[in-house]
């Protein structure tokens, strides 16, 4: 199979696994624990069933939204993902450049392998900068300058993450960053030649925000849930959100927020956006999926804010539902991941055109010429 077959998440994630080592394979594909929540996170959008309505004349569609400031052509864009050339030599530039071409936004990592400047130059799009609060306070403000003066649109702070997720893949197949070699990890590189000679042959790993800072996820091999357990701060709080929202002093969110309660905070900090999202399962398994918590927290502050859904989604109605419930937006992380790793930037442009074509395809059937129309008359919760 090649990317050209591709028309859905699964075969992105099929085509993913045959190119990638398994450890890098199962980093992305992995959650935390028993991996529910994982599961939950995409099989909640079953529980709630679509009603159309027909006869609506439906030829002309605007699925365009306004989403913390930014005007974006669909109402999906690419999630902040740490990591990228580790799935693909062309990582974050593929991501940024694809999502350009779709007129959505691109996430960008505090753990990306492209750095907030280069992006600057090549992403004509809205671009938000995914941060997540250090011990090294010099870091933290290294961090918040470089996306301002690389002209980031957005910040989010990561508020999930203070310790590591329990990932049992990647317990079993020793992955870090970089990549260090065992047993298994050996076996793999040698099965998966191309991903090895990209790898080591093009240039070299790096994660340009934190290595002049910090030796660990360069120089130094870790875990991704060491580096959140040893190198971030368990003691930051809402005294800290805040703060930080005034030094970013623009469009600022929260990624991470499942409560009613902290919603309503995030809207008391002076928030612009909230991401509900569960870090795509990879933190705490059985906590609730997004999407089974959003009417809650749309009904307590989706006029005061923008709510955007996060995880488990794979396809256009799902999007769809997400919209209806009260979200603003949602957002994909391991759908363009898998691209990326199968393709380069032709795979994620590929899993944008697939979700934008879903998008369009079923507004059509739902009688919805605009994503404004959306709302809980278009959906009833299966009983
Ligand atoms: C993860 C982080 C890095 O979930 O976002 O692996």
């Amino acid at each position: 199979m090649g990317i050209s077959n591709c028309n859905n998440f699964s075969d992105f994630r099929a085509l993913a696994k045959k190119k990638l080592p398994s450890p890098v394979f199962h980093y992305i594909d992995g959650a935390a624990d028993d991996e529910i929540t994982y599961q939950r996170n995409t099989s909640a959008f079953n529980d709630v069933d679509l009603i159309p309505n027909v006869l609506a004349g439906v030829e002309q569609l605007d699925m365009s939204v306004s989403v913390m400031g930014q005007k974006l052509s669909m109402p999906v864009y690419c999630a902040p993902t740490a990591l990228q050339r580790l799935f693909h030599h062309e990582g974050e530039r593929a991501v940024g450049k694809a999502a350009s071409k779709f007129n959505t936004m691109f996430g960008v990592s505090s753990l990306s392998t492209v750095s907030v400047e280069e992006i600057e130059n090549i992403v004509s799009g809205p671009k938000m900068f995914q941060f997540y609060f250090h011990k090294d306070r010099g870091l933290n403000d290294a961090l918040i300058q470089r996306a301002k003066a690389a002209k980031f649109n957005v910040m989010a702070l990561t508020v999930d993450t203070i310790t590591g997720g329990n990932r049992e893949r990647d317990l079993r197949t020793g992955f870090t960053s970089p990549p260090k070699l065992n047993l298994i990890s050996l076996l793999s590189f040698v099965s998966h030649p191309m991903w090895t000679w990209n790898f080591f042959t093009k240039e070299k790993f790096d994660m340009p925000h934190l290595s002049d800072h910090v030796a660990q996820g360069t120089n130094l091999s870790i875990s991704v849930g060491e580096y959140f357990s040893t190198m971030l701060d368990q003691s930051m709080n809402w005294k800290d959100a805040e703060k930080l929202c005034k030094q970013w002093d623009g469009q600022f969110a929260l990624k991470g927020i499942m409560s009613v309660e902290d919603a309503k905070r995030a809207v008391d900090i002076g928030c612009t956006g909230i991401m509900v999202s569960n870090h795509g399962g990879r933190q705490l398994d059985g906590s609730r999926a997004p999407f089974d918590q959003l009417a809650r927290i749309c009904d307590a502050v989706g006029d005061k804010l923008d709510v955007i859904c996060e995880g488990g989604i794979q396809r256009g109605t799902h999007i769809l539902k997400a919209l209806s419930m009260g979200a603003k937006c949602c957002s994909i992380g391991r759908y363009y991941l898998f691209a990326l790793a199968a393709a380069g930037q032709v795979g994620v442009e590929r899993a944008l055109n697939q979700i934008k074509t879903e998008i369009e395809r079923d507004m059509k059937l739902m009688g919805i010429k605009n994503v404004k129309e959306l709302d809980r008359n278009n959906i009833i919760q299966r009983t």
